[in-house]
């Protein structure tokens, strides 16, 4: 199973053994370590990791989950 987190004002947590990252041409990141952070802020200079910059840039970001929304993913 892979979960992936939203942490609030900061990246996104990639957790599962079963998971592979490609690139938009289906090349494989290597992936050090596990679980992985992939960059929500843009700022990033190790995109598509996130290194630690929207602690320094002050991101904040408003999405949260509300249970019974009806929240649907873009198409
Ligand atoms: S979310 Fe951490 S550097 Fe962008």
């Amino acid at each position: 199973m892979v979960t992936i987190k939203v942490r609030q004002n900061g990246p996104y947590l990639v957790d599962g053994d079963e998971v592979t990252l490609v690139d938009w041409n289906g090349n494989v990141y290597e992936i050090p370590k596990r679980p992985f952070v992939l960059c929500r802020c843009g700022g990033s200079q190790s995109k598509p990791f996130c290194d630690g910059t929207h602690s320094r840039k002050g991101f904040a970001a408003a999405e949260a989950a509300v249970p019974r929304s009806g929240d649907r993913p873009a198409t």
